[in-house]
């Protein structure tokens, strides 16, 4: 018997089950290993502002959850000994179209006046700032605070972190079901004063829910490229696509957004497009090897909000549906789920999160 039963070992159930275990006792169910799903796919982008077109509630998520990076990596790298290659090197929002460029000026003007960190440069600095840009820019937006995380070593020191703090971690573990306190898998039941339900895309085919979510997956086609380390160092948005390099060596290069089900495979058309946009931003991408394409299904609900919130199931809580923002709100998802078990108002108004927003489905 343990206190809470987390189900799902992404980065959303990891950093839940890690934040509860200086309380709680806690069990951690998932269906595969864990950290193999779309987080493992995430390209760990912690990047609020270069997506943002206004200060809503979830704007304001996104950059709290931001704010605790520092001290989550901290505490991650110090109890798991593993690096997880955060990177602090901003971003570069580059327009070549008129259509793009009136875009990142209307984000430049609220941004700038609302006081965040934006710069607009000079089409020319970009060069100066990334010598290898090749694209013609007709405005470029720069945001030193925006940041990258390597999800795969993010998951591992998730993964260690919690085996030092005492989460128990059954792999293999297909939940079928949840009932009040209880959950159900082939033959077997378990019970726990509160369970968790974080296994992001996979979330709604559990019985028993209430209310039920609407969550469909959003697959993301992407790859790497190996570059030489340092040759590109800041994350590049350009159109649709967007490259992030890694301190250690890798260029992702991301990503499409497709509704299709739950197919999980790369194609031509998807990873030419990435290729060419690649090339595109980079005439000297064209003769980096690849070194690995794959693809994540974002968990997506109809209004791109997570859903975070007890359920009308008895000590049942969701926890899921962060679409592309995973890896960027784990932090403070892990907080708002310990503050509901542990009996604290929660730090933000969940409203707009609320699971009985999909009463009606
Ligand atoms: N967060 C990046 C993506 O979903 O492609």
């Amino acid at each position: 018997m343990h206190d809470v039963i987390v189900i799902g070992g992404g980065v959303i159930g990891l950093s839940i089950a890690r934040e509860l275990a200086s309380s709680k006792s806690v069990l951690l169910l998932d269906r595969g290993p864990t950290g193999q799903g779309t987080s493992h796919a995430a390209a760990g982008m912690l990047t609020p502002l270069s997506e943002a077109d206004d200060q809503g509630p979830f704007f304001q998520l996104c950059r709290t959850s931001l704010a605790m990076y520092d001290r989550f990596v901290e505490e991650l790298q110090q109890e798991s000994s593993l690096d997880v290659a955060y990177s602090k090197e901003g971003l570069l929002s580059l327009a070549s179209s008129e259509e793009s460029a009136a875009t990142l000026l209307r984000r430049y003007e609220w941004q700038h006046q609302a006081g965040f960190e934006v710069e607009l440069l000079p089409p020319g600095e970009v060069r100066k700032m990334e010598p290898l840009v090749t694209v013609p820019v007709i405005h470029a937006l720069f945001m030193p605070g925006e940041r990258s995380v390597a999800p795969r070593r993010l998951l591992n020191a998730i993964r260690e972190s919690c085996f030092v703090r005492g989460v128990e971690i059954r792999t293999g573990v297909h939940v079928d079901a949840v009932s009040p306190n209880t959950v159900h898998f082939g033959h077997m039941t378990m019970q726990a004063a509160s369970i968790v339900i974080a296994s992001g895309v996979w979330s709604a085919e559990l019985n028993g829910l209430n209310p039920r979510i609407p969550l469909s997956p959003r697959k993301g086609q992407i790859l790497s490229l190996a570059m030489a380390p340092g040759a590109f160092r800041r994350m590049i948005r350009w159109g649709h696509s967007y490259l992030v390099p890694r301190p250690t060596g890798e260029l992702i290069v991301g990503a499409t957004n497709e509704d299709a089900g739950f197919d999980s495979s790369v194609t031509p058309a998807g990873l030419g497009r990435l290729l060419m946009d690649a090339q595109a931003i980079s005439s000297y991408l064209g003769s980096y090897p690849i070194v690995e394409t794959w693809t994540g299904l974002r968990p997506a609900t109809p209004d791109e909000f997570p859903i975070l919130g007890s359920t009308a199931v008895h000590g049942v809580y969701y926890a899921t549906g962060h679409y592309r923002n995973g890896v960027l709100l784990a932090p403070i998802t892990a907080t708002i789920v310990a503050d509901l078990i542990e009996g604290h108002k929660p730090r933000v108004d969940l409203e707009p999160y609320s699971p009985s927003r999909f009463e009606s489905n």
